[in-house]
């Protein structure tokens, strides 16, 4: 049996229902990367539970336990967050949720940026569009395990053709033309074929509707999972929603762990991973007795699907 056959392999990806500070407790170095996106503090209501911007770090460090616990030496954290608006000033809680993990032991490798390629329109009195969101890579070491080589790409064709009429004199370090003080030693791009890319990601937002208000495209775990784990590593997303990180981790062949405290998008996910990867994931959930308000909610997302049906595109 390969390790990847979703027919018979169910240990693939297990989804777990209720908090994650609980759920995750037995898991003791085991995780290999931990990517997420929770709840953005004071957004979307209707739908799950919000976080005042002023309560948001201390909300958020009551993870840091099982999140540090399960997560191996040379692992690392993936969290994707943005700031409010609030009285029309964007509230810092970003800034300070980092800066008390960091507190807390985390080191902050790097700071990404996904650039939203397709902004929401609309107009500000004193803002342009948000066109873009935090992606933190923190770890519990300075060196966590990163593999360069699965993210180059092929190098742009104006650099190519550079490359190609590199002349001997160039060969030697030289400093740069722009007085920066950087030195250019050009002979290192002989033969070049691929470069690192930068850490601003351009990738559009999720357009499709996947039955919850705040899926992340697939390219973006994708990216990551690719960078920071290897095959058959676990990647663990503990604010699941509709599984995005799951699906991303099976596609590339990681195991993965979802969990989510509203039972409906425990569901979700489990229905979006079969259809998009063909694994059926195994968690306990899928016995355990759906509590009423969730049952509630699952039958009004069905009518709400049979009504959109209907009324056709
Ligand atoms: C921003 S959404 C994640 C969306 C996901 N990235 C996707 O693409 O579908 C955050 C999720 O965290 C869940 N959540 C909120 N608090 C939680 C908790 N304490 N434990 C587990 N899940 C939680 C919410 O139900 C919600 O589905």
């Amino acid at each position: 049996m390969s390790l990847f056959d979703p027919a018979q392999d169910e240990s693939l990806c297990q989804i777990l229902y209720g908090d994650s500070s609980a759920q995750l407790r037995p898991f003791v170095d085991q995780v290999d990367l931990i990517l997420t996106s929770p709840p953005y503090a004071d957004a979307r209501k209707r739908h799950y539970a919000s976080i005042r911007p002023q309560d948001y770090a201390d909300w958020f460090i009551r993870f840091h336990p099982v999140f540090w616990q399960a997560l191996k030496a040379h692992g690392s954290f993936i969290l994707n967050l943005k700031g409010k608006i609030v009285d029309g000033v964007r509230h810092r809680y970003v800034w300070h949720t980092i800066e008390r993990l960091t507190q807390l032991g985390w080191h902050c490798i790097d700071d990404y940026i996904w650039h939203k390629k397709t902004s929401m329109p609309g107009f500000w009195p004193t803002r342009l569009r948000d066109g873009w969101e935090y992606l933190f890579h923190l770890a519990k070491t300075q060196r966590p395990y990163v593999n360069h080589e699965a993210v180059k790409r092929p190098i742009a064709a104006s650099s190519w053709n550079r490359i190609q009429r590199i002349q001997p004199h160039e060969y030697a370090p030289h400093l740069s033309e722009t007085g920066s003080g950087f030195r250019r030693a050009m002979r290192a791009w002989i033969g070049k074929t691929h470069v690192l890319p930068d850490n601003v990601l351009h990738v559009s937002p999720e357009a499709r509707n996947k039955g919850h208000p705040a899926v992340y495209p697939v390219a973006l775990p994708r990216f990551f999972i690719r960078l920071l784990t290897k095959p058959g590593d676990l990647v663990v997303d503990p604010f699941a929603g509709s599984g995005t990180t799951g699906i991303a981790a099976l596609q590339l062949q990681r195991r993965c762990l979802l969990i989510d405290n509203h039972y409906p998008y425990c569901v979700l996910a489990a229905q979006r991973i079969r259809a998009e990867t063909g694994v059926h994931a195994s968690g306990e959930y899928l016995s355990a007795p759906v509590p009423a308000r969730a049952r509630l909610t699952l039958e009004s997302q069905a009518a709400i699907k049979r009504t959109a049906h209907a009324a056709g595109p």
